[in-house]
């Protein structure tokens, strides 16, 4: 194995033979034990014809197929982001302040560069091809203000073939001038894009209100406006992240009933709304996000890493509301949906919520995959399902491979390769069939 990153596989027609897991349903909480939802099935071939899933079996399928056999490794669908940005790997990890010092530190003075075409472009293309090394296939983006950065998010994902939600991020007050639009030029910039863009391939838009805080009411009016013209579009944001955000965007919007409120009342809230965070909602919020179908992206690394509070899934979803799982990266410090899960686990455990391998798990596919209103073609291994595959080691390293021998039932090894996996557990990773990434192991060569 030494072809390097993104090479295309000779065709998207091929069967592989590995432990298949996904989701047939929600596992819901406390269901680490029963298997409800849980769709596992050990040593099988996956069959694969022109980047769509045609069945799954245990018979080897013959010699008309082209057959890579990956016995003793966990095939799964690729991992769905459901918040990220794009142009933040460039100050992942940047230190010491909470959610507004940090965009004015860190944050706005990177997104900057990105009004310029080679930054936007280069960065596009590595960013995907870092998604895929850590066995995400198909994420929710917020690029820049910049049009210049949606443009380049979304042909690097045409080029790759990848299903993509993005858009133009919109602010006209309280940033940067580097950084500001005014609600007319988001408007008819977001408009160009849409035309360009908007179901074109497997290519979706997004409205993207950055937050409440850097809008005017006059944009957020727009930005419903927009939503409504638009079939099948999207609405990005943040809400109820951060204390001091949340006292900021009160004295911005006195008479709103609250945070979520602001966006409800310009039209932004319905079942294709995707809200990261969603920590600090009141009863009412949770209601208002059943309410409206609107769901929230659970980011829990990037609400350790800020300090910003726990989001209290559990509660959310007896509410009605709807839960996916993402990295938030830069806040967040990986691009890794492993290491989210398991920073998922620790921030429901302080919550007094044991979230099960399955329902992390889930929250990061099938669920996800639901929440977009995507799950007839991502997040699952069902016949007619785009093949957007992540092959794993189940274990890397003497500690890691004890662990999983130890393993006395699936929960346990599934929970455990979790814990302690990370992207250097992803072996391959497939997007419409295509091979995209797989991994270089000569590091693994001078091991004992
Ligand atoms: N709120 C507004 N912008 C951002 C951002 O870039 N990251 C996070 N975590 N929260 C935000
Ligand atoms: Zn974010």
């Amino acid at each position: 194995m030494n072809q390097s990153a993104h090479q295309p596989a000779p065709s998207t027609t091929f069967a592989l033979r590995a432990d298949l897991l996904d989701f047939t349903a929600d596992p819901g909480f406390d269901a680490s034990g029963d298997l409800k939802g849980v769709r596992f099935r050990p040593d099988h071939w996956l069959l694969v014809r022109d980047g769509v899933i045609v069945g799954a079996q245990v018979d080897d399928p013959g010699d008309d197929w082209e057959r890579h056999d990956h016995r003793g490794q966990l095939l799964l669908p690729g991992f769905i982001d459901t918040h990220v940005h794009s142009p933040q790997l460039d100050i992942i990890g940047s230190y010491g302040a909470g959610l507004l010092d940090w965009l004015n530190t860190h944050t706005f003075p990177a997104e900057a560069r990105y009004a310029d075409p080679e930054v936007a472009h280069e960065g596009a293309a590595r960013f995907l091809d870092a998604l895929y090394a850590h066995g995400t296939t198909s994420a929710a983006v917020f690029p820049t203000v910049h049009p210049v950065s949606a443009d380049a998010i979304f042909a690097a994902a045409e080029a790759r073939g990848m299903r993509l939600v993005a858009g133009k991020v919109m602010m006209d007050r309280n940033a940067p001038a580097a950084l500001m639009d005014t609600a007319l030029s988001a408007e008819r910039d977001s408009q160009a894009l849409i035309e360009r863009w908007h179901g074109r391939g497997r290519l979706a838009y997004a409205v993207t209100v950055r937050f409440a805080p850097t809008s005017s009411d006059a944009q957020l009016e727009m930005a419903g406006r927009l939503l409504a013209a638009t079939p099948g579009a999207y609405l990005q944001t943040h809400v109820a992240e951060n204390k001091k955000e949340i006292a900021w965007v009160e004295s911005l919007f006195p008479s709103a009933r609250s945070y979520l409120d602001v966006y409800e009342r310009h039209g932004l809230l319905g079942p294709r709304s995707v809200l990261a965070h969603g920590i600090w909602l009141s009863d009412a919020d949770r209601a208002r996000l059943a309410h409206t179908g609107a769901s929230i992206a659970h980011s829990p690394s990037s609400n350790l890493f800020l300090g910003s509070g726990l989001m209290d899934w559990r509660a959310l979803e007896a509410a009605g509301g709807r839960v996916s799982l993402a990295t938030d990266v830069g806040a967040g410090t990986s691009l890794s949906m492993l290491k989210t899960l398991a920073d998922a686990y620790r921030v429901q455990a302080l919550l007094g919520t044991r979230l099960s391998a399955w329902k992390a798990l889930h929250g990061a596919t099938r669920g996800a995959a639901d929440t977009l209103g995507l799950a007839s073609e991502v997040g699952t291994l069902d016949v007619g399902a785009t093949a957007d595959l992540v092959l794993w080691r189940w274990a890397v390293g003497p500690v890691a491979e004890h662990r999983q021998a130890r393993a006395s039932d699936l929960h346990e090894k599934v929970f455990a390769w979790i814990i302690q996996g990370d992207e250097r557990n992803v072996v391959s990773t497939w997007v419409a069939g295509r091979l995209m990434y797989e991994a270089r192991t000569e590091w693994m060569a001078d091991r004992p």
